[in-house]
């Protein structure tokens, strides 16, 4: 087995079903997905480089209405149900952060 070197502390998995759903729902405009938006916040990427990675998956089974689930790996046990319109710079700011 071949290894690559990453700077990943971890990775947040969004559904991506939930956010074409959605059909946008975040940025500045609104027209973001939330995976995208959460990105373009600082540290976050998709990239071997970033310091968490942000994953856009499948159906993750919870499927609320109008929000998409988000389970952040270093948190397993808390899965988050987010709305369009919250504030993804604090949500990106807690993925960021170390977990306590
Ligand atoms: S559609 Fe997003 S969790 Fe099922």
């Amino acid at each position: 087995m071949k290894r690559a070197r990453a700077g990943w502390n971890g990775a947040v998995l969004v559904c991506g079903k939930c956010s074409r759903k959605l059909d946008g729902g975040f940025g500045a405009k609104g027209r973001s997905r939330l995976a995208k938006a959460l990105r373009q916040c600082a540290g976050l990427g998709k990239g071997r480089k970033a310091s968490v990675g942000v994953i856009e998956t499948k159906c993750l089974g919870l499927c609320p209405k109008h929000a998409v689930t988000v389970v952040d790996t270093r948190r397993p046990g808390e899965w988050l149900v987010v709305e369009p319109g919250e504030d993804v710079a604090a949500l990106a700011a807690r993925f960021a952060s170390p977990v306590r």
